[in-house]
């Protein structure tokens, strides 16, 4: 799996449009992702709008980067009708894993930004996309074609790990 040692976080990108079915196989792949009794809290907002997009990039302190992609992801997730809530934000850490793996492996250079926990972000991504109340948004991923490459930095430290 080469993609875990070569991910890094993208923040600029070409003005290449990212192809249909290159988003779809990244979202096919987050939803892959294993979930607490498999509820599968996810749902995926793919934002083209410029508008849409401006206001996403001014939802946080940290998310300015999203101004400059073509398209941007909004994983969210469902806060009724699923088995396990507290579990909800960890199932989408884990589908936004893969989705950001899936990213690279298709040539295309993305970053997570985060938007939950903190209520300020999220109350307001959930006005910008209009979300209904039962939904939350969890994370911005701007994609789009890399414009900045670098190698991953190495974060293997062998006094991290413990053998009993
Ligand atoms: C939960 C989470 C939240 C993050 N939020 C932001 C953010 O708001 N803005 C940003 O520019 N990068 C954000 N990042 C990217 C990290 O800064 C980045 O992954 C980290 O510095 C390691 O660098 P690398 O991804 O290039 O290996 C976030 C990453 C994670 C996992």
């Amino acid at each position: 799996m080469n993609e875990l040692f070569t991910r890094i976080s993208v923040r600029k990108y070409t003005d290449q449009p990212v192809e249909s079915e290159k988003i779809d196989y990244i979202l096919r792949a987050a939803m892959q992702a294993p979930s607490a009794g498999d509820q599968q809290p996810w749902e995926f907002y793919v934002v083209t709008d410029p508008e849409t997009i401006a206001g996403l990039a001014a939802s946080s302190p940290y998310a300015g980067c999203t101004a400059k992609a073509g398209t941007v992801i909004v994983p969210c997730y469902r806060t009724e009708g699923i088995f396990f809530p507290e579990y909800a934000q960890i199932d989408l850490s884990i589908a936004c894993e893969n989705l950001w793996l899936a990213a690279v492996s298709q040539g295309l250079g993305t970053v997570m930004l985060g938007i939950a926990p903190h209520e300020d972000r999220m109350q307001k991504v959930e006005k910008i996309l209009n979300l209904p109340a039962n939904l939350k948004p969890f994370a911005i991923f701007p994609v789009g074609y890399p414009a900045e490459a670098r190698p991953q930095k190495n974060r293997c430290d062998q006094s991290r790990i413990h053998y009993v």
